[in-house]
């Protein structure tokens, strides 16, 4: 089929939920896409931080072949080895906890919420009911993620909703000393704001939302579904900073492009639930698992996490040379692998269809920032071209000083 034909497909059957690029892409290597018409792209998006071993990485595709053509799935009503040795693996890469697998990010954030809400109730707390996040996060979209995402323009067309959530200003300690009490569950924070505009939080705030958790009995959550296994030249982006949360969840890049995502918590919060507390049909099924065990094998053989924080410096040090005279730019910032170009006027979507035109995807995750999140297995020489093409068309914008 070709695009047309796609699109007139997606038009009249599916859900009118996504703004689409006018692109469909049939095939993928590395940090490279091809499109219906043969054109290839350069992948500086990766299916939203999905992607993080490249595109078909043969290790990935075996993985999957060889267990989707032994067991594909029976349930979690029976043991499978790859759940069981996926959850010691992520134990030993967090050097603790216990695990619960789900098939996305918000389902590993829910998981997240009712734990921390069981093991307030088992510590003998009837009171604990309310979850403390930030303004500018994105936790996901059920009910329950969507009130946590501290995005009030979300909210508006779906109120109401679940009303246990508090919202402060992200790196405001003050604003976050006054919310969090004795009737916190949880603070829930990315330590990288993803969707929110790739925005970092201090030290300092995450220092004090872990003295107040401690303080107030409330359990840290830190929501790593996007900063998680790599991406911010850490295998937690938490491990940039000298604060460890209670419970982190993951998903994005750990199935290597099938969902799964993951939600660990310490021991004696994990020990909170009990059987029939939470549950999932396909959740850490066999096929996904085996996926993330070679992605997880790829990421350690292939030195990818030292190798996004190179990777890293290297493209924000070069879009920053590259566009020194623009007064397009106002900031380029991030962490890692998980770069924003922060823009002086809402260009963001032009500029991500004019890269699009030039053969490189990136995403307008705000009216006014373009983000960068290629794959980890990035070379020299994509970096170099996708600088310049970023660059070249920024040049068009903001004039130049
Ligand atoms: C930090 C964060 N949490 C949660 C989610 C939701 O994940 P999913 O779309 O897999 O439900 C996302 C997705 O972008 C995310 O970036």
């Amino acid at each position: 089929m070709n695009l047309e034909q796609i699109k007139a497909l997606d038009d009249r059957y599916h859900m009118n939920v996504y703004s689409r690029q006018p692109v469909a892409f049939v095939r993928g290597e590395g940090a490279r896409l091809w499109d219906t018409d043969g054109k290839e792209y350069l992948d500086f998006l990766a299916g939203i931080a999905v992607m993080s071993v490249g595109h078909s990485h043969p290790k990935v595709v075996e993985a999957i072949r060889a267990q989707s053509g032994t067991l594909t799935h029976v349930s979690n009503l029976f043991y499978t080895e790859p759940q069981a040795v996926l959850a010691e693996r992520l134990h030993d890469l967090l050097g603790w906890g216990k695990v619960f697998f789900s098939n996305s990010g918000a389902e590993a954030n829910e998981c997240a919420l009712k734990l921390a809400r069981r093991w307030a109730r088992a510590r003998g707390s009837a009171d604990k009911s309310g979850v403390v996040v930030a303004l500018g996060s994105f936790h996901g979209r059920t009910f329950t993620t969507l009130a946590a995402t501290g995005q009030p323009h979300k909210h508006e067309p779906f109120a109401p909703l679940p009303a246990w959530f508090t919202y402060v200003a992200l790196n405001d300690e003050e604003a976050l000393d006054v919310a969090v009490d004795d009737g916190t569950t949880a603070v829930m924070l990315e330590v990288v704001q993803g969707e929110g505009g790739v925005r970092l939080a201090t030290p300092e705030y995450l220092t004090a939302a872990r003295k107040f958790c401690e303080e107030r009995g409330s359990a840290l959550i830190f929501d790593e579904v996007q900063t998680g296994l790599g991406r911010t030249g850490k295998w937690f982006a938490f491990q940039h900073y000298d604060v460890a949360p209670d419970i982190v969840t993951l998903a994005k890049a750990l199935g290597g492009g099938l969902p799964i995502g993951a939600c660990i918590a310490r021991d004696e919060v994990a020990d909170a639930f009990k059987p029939g507390d939470h549950a999932t049909t396909f959740g850490g099924g066999p096929v996904p698992c085996s996926a993330a065990l070679a992605v997880l094998d790829v990421i350690e053989s292939e030195g990818l996490v030292a190798r996004a924080a190179e990777a890293g410096e290297q493209l924000m040090e070069q879009l920053s040379r590259a566009t020194s005279g623009s007064n397009a730019v106002k900031e380029i910032r991030g962490l890692g692998l998980l770069i924003a170009v922060e823009l002086n006027g809402d260009w963001a979507g032009d500029i991500v269809g004019k890269a699009l035109e030039k053969g490189l995807v990136v995403n307008n995750v705000t009216p006014n920032a373009v983000r960068l999140a290629p794959p980890l297995i990035v070379t020299d020489d994509e970096i170099a071209r996708a600088v310049e093409i970023v660059a070249g068309i920024l040049s068009e914008y903001g004039g130049t000083s």
